[in-house]
């Protein structure tokens, strides 16, 4: 089966370029504009195809080289902040940027599409964990150009038979067991990584935003999910689309949360580093507890995953980043 996967050089996609290509059946082709992406996350030996979503000629010329079968779409603009400032931005990247792609899939006759969607879709969530059916009522421009992708896949769907599936998940976290890829976002958002940075000299302290939250030490809980447990999710995805021919949508989290302390204090016992932190105020918009189920997942695809604890979550970002303390060095 060849599988076209897009956003293939950014870190959740390069692991599941790592994991895919590990496995037997599989032909991959990665397409990424490199604009977030890192030429070094991409398996070697991969087929790798530089070319911008938006761009139809360039996704014309991509499908009728390589004919895939199936598309992964992890192509996006990622910044929640940012997104509020530059709505128009992500609504041409993640949006447009997606119809163009699912025209190309039409114009080829291709039938299996596995998105990254989001669980910023569900805004600030009436019950947690959030279970898959859950009202979805995003509160910033990204998670609305996600749920907007979401609508127009099961519109497509009606019209021309694409067989879809909406992967929603929280804070992908973690790196590749070898150490060799992992988390280098720029700038960098994500909370562990941040602190690792403290851990590597980079940045003084961790800025912790709020500590009087309704949580047991007054910060705010999180879901966070091994990007290689979010890989193995996608593949489990990708044979349950081909296997059942049939659209599905699937929360993918852990059900339980940590609180930014506890990551902290993870990583304090990995790194054997102080981490020092600082209080700063609340951020608006940010809920006390955003936890995700995965309930679904687990009973239709028998999804499990294999980082079960934040120690081990932290170490495999700590073996990565300690071997590479700029991360791919490429942007
Ligand atoms: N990182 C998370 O915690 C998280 C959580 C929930 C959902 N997601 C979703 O997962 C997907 C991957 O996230 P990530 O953290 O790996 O981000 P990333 O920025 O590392 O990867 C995205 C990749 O897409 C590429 N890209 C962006 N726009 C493009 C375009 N127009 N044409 C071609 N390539 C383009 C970038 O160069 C990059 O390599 C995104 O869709 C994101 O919304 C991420």
């Amino acid at each position: 089966m060849k599988v076209l996967i897009c956003g293939g050089a950014g870190y959740i996609g390069s692991h599941l370029v790592r994991e895919l290509s590990s496995q037997p059946g599989y032909e991959i082709i990665v397409l990424d504009n490199l604009s977030k992406g890192h030429l070094k996350a991409i398996t070697k030996g991969i087929n790798f195809e530089k070319a911008d979503i938006r761009d139809k000629e360039a996704l014309e010329h991509v499908f009728s080289k390589h004919k895939p079968d199936a598309v992964m779409h992890f192509c996006a603009s990622i910044a929640v902040g940012e997104s509020v400032t530059d709505p128009l931005g992500y609504y041409e990247n993640n949006v447009v940027g997606t119809i163009y792609l699912l025209q190309a899939m039409q114009k080829h006759n291709v039938k299996y599409f596995i998105f990254s969607s989001t669980a910023a879709i569900f805004g600030n969530p009436e019950e947690t964990p959030i279970a898959d059916d859950a009202p979805t009522k995003p509160i910033n421009p990204y998670g609305d150009t996600k749920l907007t992708v979401e609508k127009i896949l099961a519109w497509t769907e009606n019209a021309h038979g694409l067989k879809y599936v909406c992967l929603r998940y929280f804070n992908a976290c973690g790196a590749h067991e070898s150490g060799e890829i992992g988390e280098d976002h720029h700038p960098e958002t994500h909370l562990i990584p941040l602190i690792l940075q403290v851990a590597l000299g980079r940045r003084n302290c961790i800025k912790i935003y709020g500590n009087d939250y309704e949580t047991k030490d007054g910060t705010c809980v999180r879901d966070y999910i091994h990007v290689t447990d979010l890989a193995t999710a996608h593949i489990k995805a990708l044979e349950y689309i081909v296997r059942e021919n049939n659209s599905q949508k699937f929360n993918l989290g852990s059900g339980e949360g940590y609180t930014v302390k506890e990551v902290i204090e993870a990583a304090r016992k990995i790194t054997g580093h102080p981490i020092p932190e600082v209080v700063e105020a609340r951020r608006s918009g940010d809920p006390a507890v955003l936890i995700a189920g995965s309930t679904r997942a687990e009973q239709i695809l028998g999804w499990k995953r294999k980082y079960n604890t934040i120690e081990d979550i932290v170490a495999t970002a700590w073996k990565y980043h300690k071997a590479n303390i700029n991360g791919y060095g490429e942007n």
